[in-house]
């Protein structure tokens, strides 16, 4: 034991020592770094400018390379291209009097050339180390095209789809979105020291509780309970925190009625005080500008404000570096709040190695070999189908065979450009293969493929423009609708089987997205319903980036694949999916409700006094609606696979524990049908006697298996206390004896339960 145990510790001292080491060095260069700084040079260290792209050589004469030589840039975000990016470097370490490296930041929100899906496509894989991967590679990519500093991941949680934001995010659940917010972290961040030149820092966002806006009206009031904060807001936030994310953005919304970006409870005492962060906070784009909206004052009171919150750096107002020496001579500020901000972005910089190598992340040989690269594609493929949904598939109408007569419709069918869904700022989308051509390919001589556009996206050519904008527009082609339909229809009578590619296109959801009705559009409907008219089987793809109001479809369509927006080889991935060569396997991260005026409905909600019993849908003085049931057209944690799974009996280890014993939960799962397949077990735990009112259920555990066709495992959750701890009135973080109901299912409505009682 002693041999064993001597070696670990020493690597221990060692290990801390030499962090020691390296922060007293650091310390050290950054003290004597600001003690040569006008107060001037601090400020344009918190200023954070937007430079719109540059032709290489641009920036030297323009405005921010003027800027950038007095000192008054911190960094740059949003250039592509290590020409560009080391050209401007280049005038921050030779023509400025400090010769202060930059930071170039980017949103590099699901890969970089090489596009993942969506987050929140991604979330539905539940698969935290893949994950992890497309984060190590989106850094690989972006570090070797000049960039160092992403703000990304996106982690606020959201119960209201109509939000266009929730597109970026992981979905509504704390548990889940904390383990994609750690992946996501380590991904870019590797162990955190930037040792290699392949991973970037990270900036966790939008803190926080961006994702609770009113209505899903983006930029919107947030109202809520310091409860419900802590228990379901907070925690993706702090996983970033603890995995040691090197800094974080201020949320546009107000919190208890202050801008997140000037809330000193939010940015100090809950951020840094509490979870011990250590890195610098980022304004959003405007966010301290924008306090004069709120109601907060003039750019000069907004920016002292956000400054003594905590914020280190304005994204775009210029609000720091147009006020701040005004508002330290006047004594609204003091020398060390400057002081404080300033060397948190100089100890970012230093950590990234920038002082050492200002062109560490400018390596041309890099940025040649090792983008958008063949490997990087075929990863992003496989992600893509391990991360569709498979909602319905009546009578086993997928897989399909290549060698039928196959009509592929709508107006998502051959738009390639739709495919990487929002926010896909370093896409070449020209680079992208649509659905229809991929179908094609696939098929090759064995079948026969037709298209058609069938409709067009909307109705109104006014919302299509809104809906396609940034390169990604969709033609409406100068046909009447009803000239549109006769074609499908003429296409879909020569056809076996309907392969028809709806919903949103990539800009229906995402920043300024938000929705009042959430369907898929009119004009696609009124397609759809003639195509199944036609009585041949139809497959609906479906393309979106929130959840959807699909009730009729769930209903009256056979088969629903949904495809969100699967990157850069969604198209190969969807054909190869759709033939069987790939089997879903992915879960919702989002209730789909039936309609807008359910919403909020998220599966961890609390019980109330009134609860409707299951399987219910109206009685007289219950919490309920007298048009509509309470339940979800598809529930948080639900998807299919071509295969089945059957769960065995719930075996708990105890049913009565003490302190800190660990309960086994396991279950024997088997696939009993003809394809091998993943399935993702579910643990959920209900408390069910507390001095708060606590959820009907919480995920608190989750493992994707892999199981070949006829194969049974044992799946075995251990639970500790640490699995019923939560925020109490005091917002004390522990957990209450008394009895717990143990769920394990696959999905959050579908589980097997078993009551336990565990006392202190
Ligand atoms: C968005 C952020 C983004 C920033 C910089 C803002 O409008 O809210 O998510 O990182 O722009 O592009």
């Amino acid at each position: 034991m002693k041999r064993i145990l001597f070696p670990i510790c020493s690597f221990f001292i060692t290990v801390s020592y030499a962090q020691q080491n390296s922060d007293m060095q650091m310390n050290k260069f950054i003290d004597n770094l600001m003690s040569k700084m006008t107060v001037d040079e601090k400020i344009g260290q918190l200023n954070l400018p937007s430079a719109g792209d540059f032709t290489t050589g641009q920036a030297k004469n323009s405005n921010i390379g003027e800027s950038i030589k007095e000192g008054k840039v911190g960094g740059l975000f949003n250039i592509k291209s290590v020409a560009k990016i080391k050209d401007i470097q280049h005038i921050a370490v030779e023509d400025s009097r400090l010769k202060i490296p930059l930071l170039f930041g980017m949103d590099v929100i699901h890969g970089y050339e090489t596009q993942f899906p969506i987050p929140l496509q991604l979330s539905c894989s539940w698969d935290t180390a893949l994950i992890k991967k497309t984060a190590q590679v989106a850094a690989r990519e972006a570090s070797a095209d000049g960039i160092c500093w992403t703000y990304s991941p996106m982690v606020d949680i959201a119960r209201d789809p109509r939000w266009g934001r929730v597109a970026e995010g992981s979905g509504e659940d704390p548990f889940l979105g904390s383990a994609i917010a750690k992946a996501m972290v380590e991904g870019y961040q590797g162990n955190g020291t930037y040792s290699s030149n392949e991973n970037i820092m990270a900036c966790v966002k939008h803190y926080a509780l961006y994702g609770g806006v009113e209505a899903g009206r983006d930029y919107n009031t947030v109202d809520m309970s310091h409860i419900t904060m802590y228990n379901d807001y907070f925690p993706p936030y702090k996983a970033a925190v603890d995995a040691g994310v090197g800094s974080i953005m201020a949320s546009f919304n107000v919190v208890d009625y202050v801008p997140a970006t000037g809330n000193k409870w939010l940015l100090t005492d809950v951020l840094r005080k509490q979870w011990g962060f250590k890195g610098f906070v980022v304004s959003d784009y405007t966010g301290v500008m924008e306090m004069t909206q709120h109601g907060l004052g003039d750019l000069q009171q907004v920016s002292a404000l956000a400054l003594k919150a905590g914020l280190d750096m304005d994204m775009v107002s210029e609000g720091f570096l147009t006020t701040l020496k005004k508002s330290l001579k006047e004594g609204k500020i003091s020398q060390s709040d400057i002081d404080d901000a300033c060397k948190r972005i100089l100890e970012a910089k230093y950590k990234l190695g920038l002082f050492q190598n200002p062109y560490k992340y400018c390596d041309e040989q890099r940025a040649k070999t090792e983008i958008f690269t063949p490997a990087n594609k075929e990863f992003s493929k496989q992600v893509a189908e391990q991360s569709m949904v498979l909602l319905k598939n009546a009578h086993q109408l997928l897989p399909l065979k290549a060698s039928e007569n196959i009509a592929v419709i709508g107006p998502l069918a051959d738009a390639a450009n739709q495919m990487g869904g929002t926010w896909s700022v370093a896409a070449n989308l020209d680079d992208y293969g649509s659905v229809y051509q991929a179908i094609k390919k696939y098929v090759g001589t064995k079948g026969n493929v037709l298209y058609a556009q069938g409709s067009n996206l909307v109705e109104d050519s006014v919302m299509q423009e809104r809906v396609t904008m940034f390169g990604k527009s969709i033609s409406r082609g100068g046909k009447s609708d009803a000239e549109l339909l006769n074609e499908a229809l003429n296409v879909a009578n020569k056809s076996d089987i309907i392969v028809t590619a709806l919903g949103e296109s990539a800009e229906f959801s995402g920043e300024s997205s938000s929705r009042s009705n959430i369907g898929i559009p009119h004009v696609q409907e009124h397609l759809l319903k003639a195509l199944l008219k036609t009585g041949k089987p139809v497959v609906l793809l479906l393309f979106n980036g929130r959840p959807l109001t699909i009730s009729w479809e769930a209903k009256n369509v056979p088969a629903i694949l949904d495809v969100w927006f699967g990157g850069t080889e969604a198209g190969k991935a969807i054909a190869e999916t759709l033939f069987g060569k790939s089997n879903p396997s992915g879960k919702l991260t989002m209730t789909f409700p039936q309609n807008v005026g359910q919403i909020p409905l998220y599966y961890n909600h609390l019980n109330t006094g009134r609860p409707l019993a299951d399987g219910h849908w109206f009685e007289k003085f219950r919490s309920n609606y007298l048009d509509v049931s309470n339940d979800a057209v598809y529930p948080f944690g639900y998807g299919l696979s071509y295969t089945a799974f059957k769960y065995g009996k719930m075996q708990l280890s105890d049913t009565i524990l003490k302190g800190n014993q660990t309960l086994k939960a396991s279950v024997s799962l088997t696939n009993t049908g003809k394809y091998d397949g993943r399935e993702i077990v579910q643990l959920y735990i209900r408390d069910m006697v507390g001095s708060i009112a606590r959820p009907v259920e919480e995920l608190k555990g989750f493992q994707k298996i892999f199981l070949k066709a006829g194969e049974t495992k044992t799946v075995t959750f251990n639970i500790t206390v640490d699995n019923l701890k939560f925020y109490n009135s005091d917002l004390k973080y522990d957990w209450e004896s008394g009895q717990f109901n143990i769920m394990i299912g696959s999905n959050a409505k579908d589980v097997q339960s078993q009551m336990i009682e565990w006392n202190k």
